[in-house]
């Protein structure tokens, strides 16, 4: 299920989002939530070492490290620190959090039940991609019973400032969620690597190889994202048949292909993301 959210939600918030953990995700969103009109006086950050670039919003009246008494009634806690910083952070975070506390995690295998456990409040469980960094990522939401709708929109809001967000009912898809789309920008960057080697094993230069499939990699990226079409016609639309790219779909879908290998990375990340889950 999508959830569609007024533009102007990231205007209109008025209470205190706290933000735990400003790194590279914990950033990119901070970055995205100022980029989409909310006022930095509402946020406050709370990370041990912050950067140079988040210390310099501070001017513009975002909060760093602030008491539990400075935070006043924090309406959202977002944590994004790393889920194994989870565990000592938590009793901490939880001071800041009272039953009106909706609490966004981005946290990879951190379930709902361990977050509702350290943390309390009212759950968001969610999970997002690298290209969040440019405001394109994807992320997956669930939310725990007692999220309010208001809640749940604040959320989607603060969520979708890095890209996309679909929600889902169901947390027990967030394994497969990871495998797909939190693991699968490695799985693409992995693509553009045996390309380019596979362009070097093929006469090319390495600098060229490496560029051509860079660029292929992002310019085909971008028109998947431009275009309406499925990526299987995309696909059908440059393969002639009996020419060259027909020649190297033969093997790439052939038996074994890509189609087993791709089942088989994404039921090994599903499996791991279910032990890791805590
Ligand atoms: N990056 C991704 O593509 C991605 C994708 C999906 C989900 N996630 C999730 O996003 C979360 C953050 O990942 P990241 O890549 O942004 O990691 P990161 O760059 O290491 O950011 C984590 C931040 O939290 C800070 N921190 C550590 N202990 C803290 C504490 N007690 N209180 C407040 N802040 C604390 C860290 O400071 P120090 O550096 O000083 O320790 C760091 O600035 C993780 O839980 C991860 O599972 C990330």
């Amino acid at each position: 299920m999508v959830t569609t959210v007024a533009d102007n939600t990231l205007k209109n918030i008025t209470g205190t989002i706290l933000l735990a953990g400003a790194g590279k995700m914990g950033g990119a969103m901070l970055t995205g939530w100022l980029a989409g009109g909310l006022d930095p006086r509402r946020v406050a950050v709370i990370d041990p070492h912050i950067s140079p670039e988040i210390t310099a919003l501070a001017e513009q009246g975002v909060v760093l490290n602030p008491g539990v008494t400075a935070a006043g009634t924090v309406e959202t806690l977002v944590a994004a620190v790393k889920p194994q910083m989870f565990r000592e952070a938590g009793a901490m975070l939880k001071s800041f959090v009272s039953d009106q506390t909706a609490v966004v995690s981005i946290m990879a295998g951190t379930t709902i039940a361990s977050l509702q456990q350290v943390c309390g409040g009212a759950v968001v469980r969610a999970m997002p991609n690298t290209p969040a960094a440019i405001g394109r990522g994807i992320t997956v939401a669930v939310a725990a019973n007692n999220v309010s709708a208001t809640q749940r929109a604040v959320a989607d809001a603060l969520l979708r400032a890095t890209g996309a967000v679909e929600w889902v009912e169901d947390e027990g898809l967030m394994d497969a969620v990871t495998a797909v789309s939190g693991s699968g920008p490695a799985y693409v960057f992995l693509l553009a690597e045996e390309l380019a080697r596979a362009g070097i094993e093929a006469g090319l230069p390495e600098a060229l190889a490496t560029k051509l499939a860079r660029e292929t990699v992002a310019g085909s990226g971008e028109l998947l994202h431009q275009s309406e079409l499925p990526s299987s016609t995309l696909r059908q639309n440059v393969t002639s048949p009996g020419g060259t790219t027909a020649a190297a779909l033969g093997v790439l879908m052939g038996e074994p292909g890509l189609r087993e290998l791709m089942i088989r990375a994404v039921a090994a990340a599903t499996t791991r993301s279910r032990e890791l889950a805590k």
